[in-house]
């Protein structure tokens, strides 16, 4: 059986006719950028998402560096995240001029662990990164607590967790803004790239809204910008979509605990966590290799088996060849379990369209594999 890590085109013909006839719209309208298929998408996006503002920009990446510009953070800052993320999460940081500093995640969640972030704050210090990995949101309140006290400013990475919440809070409640990315093997993907900042600040929408646009507010007149925007036909495409989130993530929700039941009695591996209340999305269902010197066999095991395994991410950011790249970075305390999760961890695949044979199929080979090297 061939169990592919997207179902990308199988979503598409699920609601076809719904994403054909928004481009459709958009085509016929001859406005392509800047749109009004943007702004009902823009005000569609922050009903569902509760803030007060939501704007469309290029990519998740841009939407980063985009919020802390906005936020004033820059050259001589630093910023502080964990390095068992895509590697846009630092380079956001980088563009936008600041420092990295790396604290380790938590072991059972894998996002930032609370506790190694102060001793990492400095007199420098201006803002926290915590990125909901996997498609679970880190420990918020106790991000913000954190925050609080050493009055520092929070940028959330949602990039995998779009339609995820806490068990007391919802993403943008306990921080300045959000930041997603719309690419296309996002739970809310477009057909491309695509990116989205998430705030109830005022401040942070108009400037991000003047810097995606050439630095311009007004036709003809622009102070320093960048060109980063989501256009008409994505936005056409997420608006079809986003109609479709909560039931989409409610199934990849099921088809989660269907693995999680099935590799119960597996002794070689450590399934995904889930804190206890919190809504994790599984935008990533990764488990980890306890001998980690075994992960590439296991891999290699299922691609073998027709199962499209993958790795995320086997190479944390400050293990990347040449780190840090003449781009000012910083390793506070141990690192020792976001290396732990580089070494071991295995994706398998997981979507809404994903069926319960393909589910039970994967698993099985795991399982034989598990047998194997108990
Ligand atoms: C955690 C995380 N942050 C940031 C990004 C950057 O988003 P983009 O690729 O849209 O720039 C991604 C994904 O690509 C991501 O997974």
């Amino acid at each position: 059986m061939k169990v592919p890590f997207y179902g990308h085109t199988l979503q598409y013909n699920n609601i076809k006719e719904e994403i054909d006839a928004n481009m459709q719209e958009v085509i016929q309208s001859g406005s392509f950028v800047g749109g009004p298929v943007l702004a009902r998408f823009e005000e569609q996006a922050k009903n569902y998402f509760g803030t007060e503002y939501a704007i469309g920009v290029g990519n998740g990446t841009d939407a980063i560096w985009l919020t802390l510009m906005a936020l004033g953070v820059g050259e001589g800052d630093e910023v502080i995240t964990h390095p068992n993320t895509f590697f846009a999460t630092a380079e956001a940081a980088w563009i936008a001029g600041a420092k990295v500093i790396f604290v380790d995640c938590d072991p059972k969640t894998k996002c930032i662990d609370p506790t190694k972030i102060e001793a990492a704050i400095t007199d420098k210090t201006k803002a926290i990164i915590p990125v909901h990995l996997y498609g679970q949101c880190a420990d918020m309140p106790a991000i913000k607590a954190i925050a609080d006290k050493h009055n520092l400013l929070i940028v959330e990475d949602n990039a995998q967790a779009i339609d995820g919440a806490g068990d007391t809070f919802k993403q943008g409640e306990l921080s300045d803004a959000v930041c997603t990315s719309y690419i296309i093997q996002k739970n809310l993907g477009c057909f491309g790239d695509g990116g989205m900042v998430f705030t109830n600040n005022k401040a942070v929408n108009d400037k991000v809204r003047i810097l995606r646009n050439h630095g311009s507010a007004e036709r003809n007149k622009h102070s320093a910008g960048f060109n980063s925007r989501l256009d008409d036909i994505q936005a056409a495409v997420l608006s079809a979509k986003m109609n479709h989130i909560t039931e989409w993530t409610d199934t990849r929700i099921e088809r989660a605990k269907r693995y999680d039941a099935a590799l119960a009695d597996a002794e070689t591996i450590r399934l995904p966590y889930c804190t206890p209340g919190y809504r994790h999305v599984y935008h990533l269902y990764s488990i980890e290799v306890k001998d980690a010197a075994k992960r590439d066999d296991l891999q290699k095991f299922l691609n073998d088996n027709d199962i499209d395994a993958k790795n995320h991410y086997s190479i944390a950011i400050h293990q990347q060849e040449g780190y840090p790249w003449g781009k000012e970075a910083e390793v506070v305390g141990s690192i020792e379990n976001a290396e732990i999760n580089a070494a071991s961890c295995v994706s398998l695949p997981l979507y809404p369209e994903i069926t319960e044979e393909q589910i039970d199929y994967v698993a099985s080979k795991v399982m034989e594999w598990d047998k194997a090297n108990a």
